[in-house]
């Protein structure tokens, strides 16, 4: 029997201007939506309805780039940095990626899920129901399949979906120092085996960094990737320019995030391979960044931006989208429609996800359903979470 839910104001992010629709129902059934719109066909005339009071509904919220499971936290690193250390004095010193990667080694698949789940119910009470999740902070073979198994086993304790990313070459682990090649050989590419033959990666992610993995490192993955019919994306720019973005988007990456180091040439390319710019302003505002993503140059190339809160214990401890949302039109002043579309159609985008992302006959009826009268008031507030109720597949 299918669900209605009317007199709502739609923003189904279909066509310009949110798609809006005044005075529109919303018809689910067996976990789809089956209708969308504002004169709803006869047929459907005489069936009981939802009386949604006026209240907006929009597509379900999507984070489409988190850390989501990982041991211990850092907040000491917080104090330092707040004494002037900066996040790559910090890697330097041993700190960083490689200090949650000890803490991670420690951690049993039970304790990382019991960390993670309140992460998870923070996202999820603002209308989340699809969330990315990276491994990266194992670093050997057994800790990269424990983190993947515990995002996977998120979704079949919560009413949502994981997506998850192999992020192998996310730091060069100790006992690799200098030799990250050596690390990418032994470790990384047949653990990336490894995790896929066992069903736990969606996609496959790298670091491309100083810090990090250079653009012929991150190569070789993404040649890796491809032989596994993997789809890729790649952390790059967030510090420098070191040609990630350009890389990524000659293999046909689904995003690239970050990229607040990305010049025109990098937006031109990205538009060209229909890449995603992830665009995470709460690693922005931990980190003091002073450098925006270039915006103008993503919008006059026609690139497609999303939003995400990069949930992880260093640079961006956040677990709210809408305040990733606040955060990118206050921070990169995106307008609330972009900020919207960035957790919604763009973020599946960036997931290679083609089932929702908006409201539209056939899609997931994954939606929210919220206190406000117009969409720009998700992205307006902060520390306000104004969701009266979230459908993930029809069930609320
Ligand atoms: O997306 N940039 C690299 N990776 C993470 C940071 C992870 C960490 O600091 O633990 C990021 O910001
Ligand atoms: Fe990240």
């Amino acid at each position: 029997m299918p669900q209605i839910l009317s007199n709502a104001t739609l923003a189904t992010m279909v066509g310009a201007d949110y798609g809006l629709i005044a005075q529109g129902s919303v018809v689910m059934d067996q976990g789809q939506i089956i209708w969308a719109g504002a004169d709803m066909p006869a047929q459907y005339a005489d069936m009981p309805v939802d009386d949604m009071q006026g209240r907006l509904i929009t597509p379900a919220l999507i984070d489409c780039h988190t850390h989501l499971v990982y041991g211990g936290n850092r907040a000491r690193e917080f104090e330092m940095r707040l004494q002037g250390a900066s996040y790559a004095d910090v890697a330097r010193a041993g700190g960083g990626i490689v200090a949650t990667v000890t803490a991670t080694r420690q951690a049993d698949e039970q304790a990382l899920i019991a960390s993670a789940l309140p992460r998870l119910d923070a996202l999820m009470a603002e209308g989340v129901t699809t969330v990315e999740v990276k491994s990266g902070y194992g670093l050997d073979l057994e800790t990269e399949l424990r983190m993947l198994r515990a995002a996977r086993a998120l979704a079949r304790l919560r009413p949502v979906r994981i997506v998850t990313s192999f992020l192998g070459a996310h730091a060069v682990p100790k006992g690799f120092e200098g030799n990250a090649d050596d690390y990418i050989d032994a470790i990384c590419i047949p653990t990336m085996h490894a995790a896929h033959a066992e069903g736990l990666v969606d996609a496959v992610d790298g670091f491309c960094e100083g810090i990090a993995f250079d653009i012929k490192q991150i190569e070789r993955i993404f040649e890796a990737s491809h032989e596994l019919n993997l789809p890729v994306k790649l952390h790059a720019e967030q510090l420098s320019n070191t040609g990630g973005t350009q890389l990524a988007a000659r293999h046909g990456a689904l995003s690239v995030d970050h990229v607040e180091y990305a010049d025109e040439q990098d937006a031109r390319a990205l538009a060209k391979a229909g890449t995603v710019a992830v665009l995470l302003p709460g690693a922005y505002y931990t980190l003091h960044e002073t450098q925006a993503p270039p915006v103008d140059a993503f919008r006059a190339a026609g690139v497609d931006m999303a939003l995400a809160t990069d949930c992880n214990p260093g640079s961006s401890p956040m677990a709210s989208v809408l305040l990733a949302m606040n955060m990118g039109c206050t921070l990169f002043r995106l307008t609330p429609e972009e900020a919207l579309r960035g957790v919604t159609q763009h973020a599946a985008k960036a997931l290679g996800l083609k089932d929702c992302g908006q409201i539209a006959a056939g899609l997931r009826a994954d939606l929210c359903v919220w206190d406000v009268a117009h969409p720009a008031e998700l992205a307006y507030r902060i520390g306000f979470n104004p969701l009266h109720k979230r459908y993930f597949g029809g069930l609320s």
